[in-house]
């Protein structure tokens, strides 16, 4: 079974007078242990799809299924639920809390995680990821003493400490250098072959797309897959 199943989604924004069709009937299915590439143009839908994917806003017509679970059948709460367990989203200027330490901002999920762990097995878990991640220094530091790409390691711990399966991340490269990219780009490598997770990159990067399993361009809110 997929991991992941979008069938036939479709979404639009009304804006004043007219429509903007974001995403336009787009299928795809996703498996566990794959990395995906979407690229497109600007304003081409791609935040748009993958905020259908993590179930944070619902299609207009059309189904998502997260392990067979069809999301639209849900009730907000269980909605809610589904996203915080199966979900890590690593946005593009990273959301962290400046005035906050690394490790506070890396622990904000776990306070709504239902299956939550102990104090010190969050503690254990996030040093050894952020010893992989070659972070594990920084993590008492507060965010804004942190590098771009300091700061970009510390988002994607957070989106995998309450043990998501999938991890969408829009743009995660889009404001680093290339040794910073090259750095992210390579744990999110890791997080796929050694952590069996399942990774969506929206990216205007095609060296980022090609280091993908798949990649697929979005334009005019219609997708079809690409070699690059
Ligand atoms: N909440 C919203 N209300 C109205 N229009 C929206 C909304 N969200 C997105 N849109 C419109 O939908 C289209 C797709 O937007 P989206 O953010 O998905 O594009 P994108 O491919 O992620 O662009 P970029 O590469 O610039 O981030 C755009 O025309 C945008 O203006
Ligand atoms: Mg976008």
């Amino acid at each position: 079974m997929e991991l992941l199943s979008v069938q036939n989604v479709s979404k639009s924004f009304k804006d004043h007078s007219y429509t903007v069709h974001a995403v336009n009937d787009v299928s795809l299915d996703i498996h566990q242990g794959e990395m995906i590439a979407i690229i497109g143009p600007s304003g081409s839908g791609k935040t748009t799809l993958l905020n259908l994917m993590g179930i944070v806003i619902s299609p207009d017509s059309g189904e998502v299924y997260v392990e067979g679970q069809k999301a639209s059948g849900m009730n907000d709460t269980m909605r809610c639920r589904m996203r915080n367990q199966y979900f890590g989203y690593i946005v593009q200027d990273f959301a962290l809390i400046e005035e906050d330490t690394a490790m506070q901002n890396i622990l904000v999920p776990t306070l709504y995680s239902k299956h939550k762990k102990s104090s010190s097995e969050y503690r254990k878990l996030i040093y050894s990821m952020a010893e992989k991640l070659q972070v594990s220094d920084k993590l008492k530091s507060t965010v804004k003493k942190l590098s771009g790409g300091e700061r970009q390691r510390i988002a994607i711990i957070r989106s995998m400490v309450c043990d998501q399966k999938i991890i969408l991340a829009d743009e995660p490269t889009g404001s680093l250098d290339k040794d910073n990219s090259t750095i992210v780009m390579k744990c999110l490598r890791e997080l796929v072959d050694d952590f069996k997770k399942t990774v969506v990159i929206v990216t205007h990067d095609l060296n980022v797309a090609r280091q993908c399993d798949r990649t697929f361009n979005l334009t005019g809110g219609v997708l079809t897959p690409c070699n690059l």
